[in-house]
């Protein structure tokens, strides 16, 4: 509904977190950019030849055929066990410590993040991110009242001793200390950097130094298309203060619409106390099927395989087409890259001129706190075709050369 066409009728019965943000959507002004006929590199979505659907009915046939009407009853059904069994495993094999009943399965990743707010925010609480962060969330802490305050990221993810610096400079001055540090550290929205060893290993230590918990955001780690592999915080944890965050929404399906929780049993407790309601038993008993026949493995060593060749082709149009003074992230893995103009552009200004000329992205000011990063941009190389990477990287390149000019 357009913010112009409240009538403001139920204003005074909202709660305050709503009465503060209204008229702002969960995921901000990008849903209202229509351009068909321009390239989507706006999005994060897997592309849509990515869903498995043939096996997704295979295994709901097995989930009806063996569990009949159990599969549709609020528990009870094996291949639903099945799936935090899955999930745990996979976690022990990357290293994490964590018994099966430490996970808790979620309707997603953005509503395993809101259950863990919910478990530890009180209103004027302060929360600590990575600027820029995934915009999603940005608007979800904007429901719990707190002050939010972002750090940069550089080639090597996260600058951790700026986050000292803050840490160091609050205690001193008496300030709030952060709550809780939500951060994406491998592939990260919208850079697509990770954060290296060395700066996971001091991020932990200041979180045991300064008391605060580690939401750790894993919505990309399984899609790793180059390098090796770095432990996630949850492997490095041995203080049981990273929580740490799963999805299928970008290895299997957004519509399936399930992610996880991994957590110390206390607090694993009372993130299910305050997530009311449970998740979807059905879709769980198929897709306990589908991680344990084998077909998820399978479809995400094609996944991976494709999106490399995203990846590389959009690095490739960018080193052929931009102008010079444009620079961009390289990942390794996930979804995005991440382009600065020169200072001075303003990408937001610039979309409409964008999208005229056969690109729509996502501006940077979406993804900070403050709505600075006005040079930056999110490039999304998931859901676009080859041909529209290239289309769409010419005309932003296009944009870009005459936004350079006029500065
Ligand atoms: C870092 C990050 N976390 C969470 C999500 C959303 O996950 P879900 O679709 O499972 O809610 C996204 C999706 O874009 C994301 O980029």
């Amino acid at each position: 509904m357009d913010d112009n066409e409240r009538t403001e009728r139920f204003d005074h019965l909202f709660a305050e977190p709503v009465r503060e943000t209204l008229g702002e959507s969960t995921y901000g002004e990008w849903r209202s950019i229509s351009a068909p006929d321009a390239a989507p590199l706006g999005v994060g979505f897997p592309y849509p030849e990515s869903f498995p659907n043939d096996d997704l009915v295979d295994a709901a046939d097995a989930v009806f055929d063996e569990e009949g009407d159990t599969a549709l009853q609020y528990g009870g059904s094996d291949y639903g066990d099945q799936l935090v069994e899955a999930i745990a495993e996979r976690a022990r094999e990357r290293g994490i410590d964590c018994d099966d009943d430490q996970v808790l399965l979620t309707n997603g990743g953005t509503n395993a993040v809101d259950a863990i707010c919910r478990t530890f925010l009180d209103p004027g609480d302060t929360l600590f991110v990575e600027a820029p962060t995934f915009m999603g969330v940005l608007k979800l802490f904007g429901n719990f009242g707190v002050e939010v305050e972002g750090f940069p990221v550089d080639e090597d993810g996260l600058d951790v001793d700026a986050v000292a610096r803050e840490l160091e400079a609050r205690r001193e001055d008496g300030r709030e200390l952060p709550t809780v540090f939500y951060t994406i550290p491998t592939f990260q929205n919208p850079t697509g950097t990770t954060l290296s060893l060395d700066r996971r290993e001091r991020l932990l230590d200041l979180a045991a130094e300064y008391d605060f918990v580690v939401l750790e955001d894993d919505a990309y780690g399984d899609l790793r298309y180059e390098g090796d592999d770095v432990p996630t915080l949850a492997e490095l944890d041995e203080d049981g203060r990273v929580v740490h965050v799963g999805t299928f929404s970008k290895t299997i399906a957004p519509g399936v619409r399930t992610g996880w929780v991994i957590a110390h049993p206390e607090i694993h407790a009372q993130v299910r106390r305050m997530n009311a309601g449970g998740t979807n038993t059905f879709t769980r008993g198929v897709l306990g099927r589908y991680c344990t026949d084998g077909a998820f493995e399978e479809n995400l060593a094609e996944l991976r395989e494709a999106y490399a060749e995203r990846l590389d082709h959009t690095l490739r149009c960018l080193d052929e087409h931009m102008p010079p003074e444009v620079e961009w992230t390289e990942p390794e893995g996930g979804f995005f890259v991440w382009v600065e103009f020169p200072e001075g552009a303003d990408t937001d200004e610039l979309l409409a001129d964008a999208a005229e000329e056969g690109v729509v992205y996502l501006p940077g000011s979406m993804f900070f706190p403050d709505d600075s990063g006005e040079n930056g941009l999110r490039l999304s190389f998931s859901f676009a075709s080859l041909d529209e990477i290239d289309s769409g990287i010419e005309a932003l390149a296009r944009v870009a050369s005459s936004a350079t000019a006029e500065h």
